[in-house]
C-alpha cells in the first residue's frame, strides 16, 4: 500500500488523541469512522472536535467522520489506527480484532506513546503492515508524528506511513523501536529530573517552569506539562522508560508516586502539582 493508496482511515479509541487524529484526518479530507465503546462516548468525541474546529469547517468534518461501536466497520479501511489505552493487554485484544477484519494489504498503526511495537506485533496478523504512529496532543495543534518502526515493519509501510504524515502536513521522525522512542526518552529526562528538583528542596515548581519558560522559551515548563498530561500517565511512561532500559534515571521520583496514590492527576482531576480551579 502507497501513501496514495491511503484513502480512508479508522481510528478505534475516540478519548483525547483519537478523536484529534480523526478530526486531523477529516480536515485534510479523509473520510474516518470512529470507533469506541458506546454512543455517548462518540457524541461526546464529536462536540469536542466541534469546539476546535473553524465553524467554516465543521460541516465538512461533520460528513467525514462516521462513528459507531461496531469494530467490523474497520473493515473498509486502508489504514486503521489504534488509540486505546496504554494497556497492552487491552491494546493487544483490539489490534488482534482489527487485524483480522481489515481488508488484505491495509496497515495498522498504533498510537501508543510507550509500549514497545514489536510486542503488540505479535498480535497482528501481517505484522510487516504495523507500525507506530505516534500524534502528540492536540493532535491538530502539534506538528509532530513520530514514526516507529519495528523489527518486522516492512520498507514500504514506513515510506507508506512518512508519506502521509507529511500529506497531513504533519512532520514525521523515524525511531527504532526503543522504550520511549526518541519524544518520551528526550521529554521524561527533563520531567523526572525537575520532580527531582522540587524533592531535593532546590526550587519550587514555579521557579522551575520560569527557568524553562523564560530561559529556553519552553511554551510549557515541565512541571505544567506533566500536570497537563496527567501524572498517572506520566507515572506509567517513567516506569516503562526505566524497566525497558533498565536505567534508573527515569525511575519516577517518590513525590510523582504520591501525587498519584492521592488522586491528583492533574488537570484532569483540579489538582497535581498546581491547583486548577
Ligand atoms: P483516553 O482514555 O482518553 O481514550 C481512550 C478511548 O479508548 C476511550 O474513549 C475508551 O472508551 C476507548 N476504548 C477502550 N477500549 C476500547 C475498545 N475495546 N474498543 C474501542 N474503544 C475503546 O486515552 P488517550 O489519552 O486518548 O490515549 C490513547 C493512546 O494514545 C494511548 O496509547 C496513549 O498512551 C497515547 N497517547 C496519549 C497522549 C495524551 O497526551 N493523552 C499523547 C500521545 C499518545
Amino acid at each position: 500500500m502507497r501513501t496514495d493508496d491511503i484513502k480512508a482511515v479508522s481510528v478505534i479509541g475516540a478519548g483525547t488523541m483519537g478523536r484529534g487524529i480523526a478530526q486531523v484526518f477529516a480536515l485534510r479530507g479523509y473520510p474516518v469512522t470512529l470507533v469506541d465503546r458506546s454512543a455517548e462516548i462518540l457524541s461526546f468525541a464529536l462536540e469536542r472536535i466541534k469546539e476546535r474546529t473553524d465553524p467554516e469547517a465543521w460541516e465538512g468534518v461533520l460528513q467525514r467522520i462516521r462513528t459507531t461501536t461496531r469494530l467490523d466497520a474497520v473493515s473498509g479501511a486502508d489504514l486503521a489506527i489504534e488509540a486505546v489505552p496504554e494497556e497492552i493487554g487491552l491494546k493487544k485484544k483490539v489490534l488482534k480484532e482489527v487485524s483480522v477484519l481489515l481488508k488484505k494489504g491495509a496497515i495498522i498503526a498504533t498510537n501508543t506513546s510507550s509500549i514497545s511495537i514489536d510486542s503488540l506485533s505479535i498480535a497482528v496478523t501481517a505484522p510487516e503492515r504495523f507500525i507506530g504512529m505516534h500524534f502528540m496532543n492536540p493532535p491538530k495543534v502539534m506538528r509532530l508524528v513520530e514514526v516507529v518502526r519495528g523489527e518486522k515493519t516492512s520498507d514500504e509501510t514506513l515510506s507508506s506511513i512518512v508519506g502521509l504524515v507529511k500529506k497531513i502536513d504533519k512532520t514525521p521522525t523515524i525511531s527504532k523501536d526503543s522504550p520511549g522512542f526518541i519524544s518520551n526518552r528526550l521529554l521524561f529526562a527533563l520531567i523526572g529530573e525537575a520532580m527531582r528538583l522540587i524533592q531535593a528542596g532546590v526550587a519550587d515548581k514555579e521557579s522551575i517552569d520560569t527557568v524553562m519558560k523564560a530561559g529556553m522559551n519552553h511554551p510549557m515548563g515541565p512541571i505544567e506539562l506533566a500536570d497537563f498530561i496527567g501524572l498517572d500517565v506520566c507515572l506509567e511512561i517513567m516506569r516503562t522508560i526505566s524497566d525497558g532500559l533498565n536505567d534508573k534515571r527515569y525511575a519516577p521520583p517518590v513525590v510523582l508516586e504520591n501525587l498519584v496514590k492521592e488522586g491528583k492527576l492533574g488537570r484532569k482531576t483540579g489538582e497535581g502539582f498546581y491547583k486548577y480551579s
